[in-house]
């Protein structure tokens, strides 16, 4: 007999700073899982595909428009992104390229340096974070029309999650990406 596997309870906690010109200090829920999602990496193979938050954390505290976050599963960080409300980088330009209105292009979020620790894979966490993306997206910019994200043609593990737990394939490619030609996929907001 096959054993269904139970979904994973996950919340996505937002592990932003509130203030870095004060140094103002993070709540203390949050700076533990600042530090625990520090000691938190892929698989050594897939380093190339997110990164890690060690590197990616400091990236994002310094950029106004990043919102880190940490993927709790049963009160232990599990994995860490990023979402990203910055108008139109290159990459988005690609995305909504058929859903610009005559305002100019829509808003959209783009989610970031998305992984989830080696050791928490393969449990459906990874999963019910994707699914929990959309709401987080929408409180990080209210009124976005799309959740976006790169995802390298190689990396057909998170491809197929991706697809696998709602985004869309745009079936255009990214080009601009160090590591290789990337999809672009999508999940709409509206
Ligand atoms: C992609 C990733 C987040 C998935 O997390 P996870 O916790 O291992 O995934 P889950 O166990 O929740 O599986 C989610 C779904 O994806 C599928 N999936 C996961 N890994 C897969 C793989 N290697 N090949 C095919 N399908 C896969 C699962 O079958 C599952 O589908 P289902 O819900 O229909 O059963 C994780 O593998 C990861 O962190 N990868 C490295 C970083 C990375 O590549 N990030 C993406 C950057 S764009």
């Amino acid at each position: 007999m096959t054993q269904s596997r139970t979904t994973p309870l996950v919340e996505l906690v937002d592990i932003s700073v509130p203030d870095q010109a004060t140094g103002h200090l993070a709540e203390p829920r949050v700076a533990r899982l600042r530090d625990a999602v520090l000691a938190l990496a892929p698989r050594a193979d897939q380093e190339e595909f997110s990164g890690r938050a060690r590197d990616t954390l400091p990236v994002a505290d310094q950029d106004p428009y990043r919102s880190p976050f940490a993927i709790v599963c049963d009160g232990d960080a599990a994995g860490f992104g990023v979402l990203d409300v910055q108008g139109y980088p290159d990459e988005l330009a690609a995305v909504d390229a058929g859903h610009a209105s005559p305002s100019g292009p829509v808003p959209v979020v783009l989610l970031r340096a998305f992984y989830v620790g080696v050791a928490w894979q393969g449990r459906g966490i990874g999963g019910a974070a994707i699914r929990a993306l959309p709401e987080a997206a929408r409180k990080a910019l209210p009124g976005a029309r799309a959740l976006a994200l790169t995802v390298n043609v190689r990396n057909t593990g998170a491809t197929a999650a991706y697809l696998a737990c709602g985004f869309a394939d745009t079936g255009r490619l990214y080009l601009g990406g160090d590591a290789g030609p990337q999809h672009v996929l999508r999940w709409a907001l509206d």
